[in-house]
């Protein structure tokens, strides 16, 4: 077994209890030493077991699926519990994603938001009448394109993580703004056959400013989006679609 000691990592935190009447925001610098495989959520963990019992922050998956532990990672959004020490300066700055209702410290309340959007979006499928009236028992279930069907799963991996709204510029300006997240959603159901919505429908949810309209394809959201999401693919189908209804 290896006695090599790791690196000092220096972790400042923006620290800021809104509950808390007297509280103003503040940088707390905590030190400790690097463990080798250690990602930013068991740094944090060591720091709140070992150092500071107050420090908020949210995990649950430990495994990049379920998108509670975002913040800013040395000023960019990130996920904490996939994020590894040893590829980053030993000097770290962490600070809550913006945008979102702040709980405290690095916890945000990433929920609250997605859910207003799923509602105003209406990001479930929209099934059609005849498919309704047919499901029963005996039914058999219809058949999809296997491509197809992986061009949806894809797009269902967001994990609603918020990276992309706090990356986003747009939203600065607009705070009703649905967000590379809503976008990607809303092409999600597009091209799902299963949906009996029609370009006009969807032209309705996202056909203004606080929509496709207000994306200034910088895509900064696709750059700091953990999964991968082809955002800017979907974007520029729906700008397309939505243009198309826009001159009609
Ligand atoms: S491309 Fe559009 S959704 Fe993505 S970060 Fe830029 S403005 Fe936001
Ligand atoms: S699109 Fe990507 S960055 Fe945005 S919420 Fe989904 S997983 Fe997170
Ligand atoms: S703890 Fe679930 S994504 Fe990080």
């Amino acid at each position: 077994m290896s006695n090599e000691k790791g690196r000092i990592l220096k972790i400042s935190v923006l620290k800021y209890n809104p509950q808390v009447k007297e509280d103003k925001p503040k940088i707390v610098t905590y030190e400790l030493e690097e463990a080798p495989g250690m990602t930013l959520f068991i740094a944090l963990n060591e720091i709140r077991q070992h150092q500071d019992n107050s420090l908020k922050f949210d995990f649950v998956c430990r495994a990049g699926i379920c998108g509670s532990c975002s913040m800013l990672i040395n000023g960019k959004p990130g996920l904490a519990c996939r994020a590894l020490t040893s590829k980053m300066d030993a000097d770290i700055t962490l600070a809550p994603l913006p945008v979102f209702e702040l709980i405290g410290d690095l916890s945000v309340f990433t929920g609250k938001w997605m859910s207003g959007m799923n509602d105003r979006l209406e990001t479930w499928i929209h099934e059609k009448e005849e498919e309704e009236k047919a499901c029963s028992c005996d039914t058999i279930e219809e058949t999809m394109d296997p491509d197809l069907s992986d061009e949806i799963y894809e797009l269902d991996r967001c994990i609603e993580c918020g990276c992309c709204v706090a990356g986003c510029g747009t939203i600065v300006m607009r705070e009703n703004f649905v967000g590379a997240v809503g976008l990607n959603k809303i092409a999600r159901y597009a091209i799902d056959p299963r949906d009996k919505r029609e370009d006009a429908d969807y032209y309705d949810l996202i056909g203004d400013e606080d929509g496709i309209f207000g994306c200034m394809s910088l895509m900064g959201c696709e750059d700091v989006c953990p999964k991968d999401l082809p955002l800017q693919s979907k974007i520029a189908y729906m700008r397309r679609k939505m243009v198309a209804m826009k001159d009609k």
